[in-house]
C-alpha cells in the first residue's frame, strides 16, 4: 500500500537522522578533548611520599576512587619541596584539572597557588594540613590541637604530674606540629612539676629525629619522657636511646597509629611507644567529596575526623589476638 510504503520511508528517514546527530554529537565530545568526557580529572598534590603515613593516605585515595568509575585521579609527590609543590599545583591547572585535592608542604609558601585555583573556580579540598585563610571548598582534617591536649593528659596522669620531657616537633611551617605542641603545652600547664627540658625540630622524619635524640641524650642525665609529633620520630628517639641503653629511663609517645608490622599500633603492641593516636588520612574521605561536589552537591567548609589513643589494651586488632 502506498501510504504504508510511504510511512515506512519516512521512519527510515527519520532513523538516519537520528543516527547522523548521535554520530555528530559523539563525534563532537571526541574532539573537544577532556572537558567534555564523561570523566572528573582530579589533581592531588601531596607534599611528600617519604613518610608511611603519606602513603597510606595516597593508597586509601586511591582505593576509594576505584568505587567512582567517573573518576580518574593525577598524582604529584612535591618531596618535601614547596617550590615543586607549587610548580605541580601550577601543571594540574595547566591540565585544567576538575578537582584539585592538595596536603600542603607548608601552609604559608602553598597559599597563593591554592587561592588561584579556588578564584578560578576550581573546587579545592585541602587535606590534614590546612593553608592560611579561606580560600577553599573544603577542609578534611583531625583536630591537631584536640589531640596535643589528650597527648598532655595522659602523659600528666603518666608521670604523676612530675618529670623531664623531650618533645621532638614535626616541619615549623605545617600547621599540625604547631597545635600538636600548642594543646600538648595548655594540657600540662597546670602540672609545675612537668618540664619541657629539651624541644628539637625533627621536620617529621625519622632520622633526623634519632640526629636529634642523640643530643638529648648527651644533654640531659635523666629524660622521663619523650613526647613526638609523629611515630617515626618517637621512633627514632627509642632507637637513639636505646643505642645507648636508656630506652628503659624513658617512656614514648607519638602520633599517627598506622596499622601493620612498621606502623605506629605494632610499636605499642611491642612496648616501644606508651601511647600514640589515630590520625586518620582523609583520603577516603577527600574522595568522597569530591563525588559530591561533583553531583552538585554542597559539602560543608570543615570536616573534622576523629581521633583516639591507643594504648596497649586495644594497639592490636581484636582479629590479630
Ligand atoms: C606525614 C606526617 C604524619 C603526620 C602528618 C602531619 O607527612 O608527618 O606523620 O601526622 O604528616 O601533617
Amino acid at each position: 500500500m502506498p501510504s504504508g510504503s510511504s510511512a515506512g520511508a519516512a521512519r527510515t528517514a527519520t532513523k538516519a537522522v537520528l543516527l547522523v546527530a548521535l554520530l555528530a554529537a559523539g563525534l563532537g565530545s571526541a574532539a573537544c578533548g577532556r572537558a567534555q568526557k564523561a570523566k572528573h580529572l582530579i589533581g592531588f598534590s601531596q607534599c611528600n611520599l617519604g613518610e608511611p603515613w603519606r602513603v597510606a593516605m595516597n593508597a586509601d585515595v586511591a582505593a576509594r576512587a576505584k568505587d567512582f568509575p567517573d573518576i580518574e585521579i593525577a598524582f604529584a609527590d612535591a618531596q618535601q619541596d614547596n617550590a615543586k609543590q607549587v610548580a605541580d599545583v601550577e601543571n594540574f591547572l595547566r591540565q585544567k584539572v576538575d578537582l584539585l585535592m592538595i596536603s600542603p608542604n607548608e601552609a604559608r609558601p602553598l597559599t597563593p597557588i591554592v587561592r588561584k585555583a579556588f578564584e578560578q573556580g576550581i573546587p579545592v579540598i585541602v587535606l590534614d594540613r590546612a593553608i592560611e585563610g579561606d580560600s577553599y571548598t573544603v577542609f578534611i582534617g583531625a583536630d591537631n590541637r584536640e589531640i596535643g591536649r589528650a597527648a598532655g593528659k595522659y602523659i600528666a596522669q603518666l608521670l604523676n604530674g612530675k618529670g623531664q620531657i623531650v618533645e621532638i616537633k614535626g616541619l615549623p611551617g605545617s600547621p599540625p606540629a604547631r597545635d600538636r605542641s600548642e594543646g600538648f603545652r595548655e594540657a600540662i600547664q597546670p602540672f609545675s612539676g612537668i618540664q619541657i627540658v629539651h624541644e628539637p625540630v625533627a621536620n617529621w622524619l625519622r632520622e633526623e629525629a634519632m640526629a636529634q635524640m642523640e643530643s638529648a641524650l648527651a644533654a640531659h642525665e635523666h629524660i622521663d619522657l619523650v613526647y613526638a609529633h609523629n611515630d617515626p620520630m618517637a621512633m627514632g628517639a627509642y632507637l637513639a636511646a636505646k643505642a645507648k641503653g636508656r630506652e628503659g629511663e624513658m617512656k614514648f609517645i607519638g602520633i599517627d597509629a598506622l596499622p601493620g608490622l612498621d606502623g605506629g599500633r605494632q610499636m605499642v603492641a611491642d612496648g616501644k611507644l606508651s601511647a600514640t593516636f589515630v590520625y586518620p588520612t582523609g583520603g577516603r574521605e577527600a574522595v568522597d567529596a569530591a563525588a559530591r561536589i561533583f553531583a552538585g552537591e554542597k559539602v560543608p567548609h570543615k570536616i573534622v575526623l576523629p581521633t583516639l589513643m591507643i594504648t596497649k589494651e586495644n594497639a592490636v586488632p581484636a582479629a590479630a589476638k
